[in-house]
């Protein structure tokens, strides 16, 4: 009896002074394991004469249990103390200021086009999307271009082999058969932006078989064309950070607007050398116009409560204008010494408050 005494105190000091999980572990194989120090004991009950062996089983299982109890408790105190120094560890404050980014860049299209969503976002645009993969319904024919209309060839279009119904799709070749997805998608009014990616099997310094436009699309009651130069206006300045550049409305046509006009921003190219918002030369930037009431009604809408405006602009395009890129296929070499040229820092969020690009 006194031997167990002196065990038990033996243990509990162990088990106390047990420094992490796995050597309180070790311990309990010791003591409680197979070959531990009570189960020998508890195994060698038999041999003990009867009249003591109940006392002494009695003995044994009480300490049994007692370890038990302590091991589980100092089990429970070093989880805690592990979690606990995991979390001082882990610590993040923060209210530190941001590690400068070193590495990463952002591409100048995804610039690009998080500055043109600050800029619509800002006159209450919403940003809307669609697949790459089209019908040719929502590409052409829903946009007024029916079947033999000219336009579709100028549009180089990639086909996709015909499915099972002989219906081909097609790479959109612009991004407006989200103007149609949109009105399709419920009831005007609407006033969204829509920039992705288009295709185009056309290459050389200024066109790559895959490129990205945005377009625009506002329709409501009384949506007219003094609006569309307005909001123009705004997001060129905005865009080139030129407060007194000139816009120039040239007319063309599309056959989804009627009117419909090209847009030319300001520029001098004296010296051979493009300064955008200087000098009084002009270079097209994109295309727009009132939304032909063939496209409405194809969608739904009724063109005699409804009208408004639509445009659509390379970015890639634009992006080369701002940040002074010549050649339009470097955009998708996925060469890093170019896009650590070019690219951008990743936590410089585009705002129009703070600064469209710095
Ligand atoms: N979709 C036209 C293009 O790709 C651009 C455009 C969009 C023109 C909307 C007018 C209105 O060239």
């Amino acid at each position: 009896m006194q031997e167990l005494d002196q065990l038990e105190q033996e243990w509990l000091a162990a088990i106390a002074g047990a420094a992490d999980l796995d050597s309180l572990d070790k311990v309990r194989v010791a003591v409680l394991g197979k070959k531990g120090a009570i189960t020998e004991r508890l195994k060698s009950l038999g041999q003990l004469p009867a009249e003591q062996r109940r006392s002494a089983g009695a003995a044994l299982n009480v300490l049994k249990d007692t370890l038990t109890a302590a091991i589980a408790d100092r089990q429970n105190a070093l989880h805690v103390r592990a979690l606990d120094a995991r979390l001082a560890e882990e610590r993040v404050d923060v209210t530190l200021p941001v590690r400068p980014m070193t590495g990463g860049r952002l591409h100048p299209v995804s610039q690009v086009t998080d500055e043109l969503v600050a800029i619509f976002a800002d006159m209450g645009f919403t940003v809307a999307d669609g697949p790459d993969i089209e019908s040719d319904w929502n590409n052409f024919t829903a946009l007024n271009i029916p079947p033999d209309h000219p336009a579709r060839q100028m549009h180089d279009t990639f086909y996709l082999p015909p499915d099972a119904n002989g219906e081909r799709k097609v790479l959109r070749t612009h991004t407006s058969p989200v103007q149609i997805r949109t009105m399709m998608a419920g009831p005007p009014p609407y006033r969204v932006i829509i920039p992705g990616r288009t295709y185009r099997s056309d290459s050389d310094m200024t066109h790559t078989p895959m490129f990205h436009q945005v377009e625009g699309l506002v329709i409501d009651r009384d949506i007219h064309m003094g609006h569309l130069k307005g909001c123009l206006l705004e997001f060129a300045r905005a865009f080139f950070e030129v407060d007194t550049l000139k816009l120039r409305f040239r007319p063309s046509h599309f056959p989804f607007t009627e009117p419909s006009a090209e847009v030319d921003v300001g520029c001098s190219r004296r010296g051979g050398e493009l300064k955008i918002g200087e000098g009084d030369d002009w270079l097209e930037i994109l295309g727009c116009g009132m939304v032909h009431p063939k496209v409405l009604e194809n969608c739904g809408v009724d063109p005699t409560q409804y009208q408004g405006f639509a445009f659509g602009m390379g970015i890639d395009r634009i992006a080369m204008l701002k940040y002074g890129i010549p050649d339009l296929r470097s955009f998708f070499d996925g060469d890093l010494r170019w896009i650590r040229h070019y690219g951008f820092v990743p936590l410089d969020l585009p705002t129009l408050s703070g600064g469209l690009a710095r």
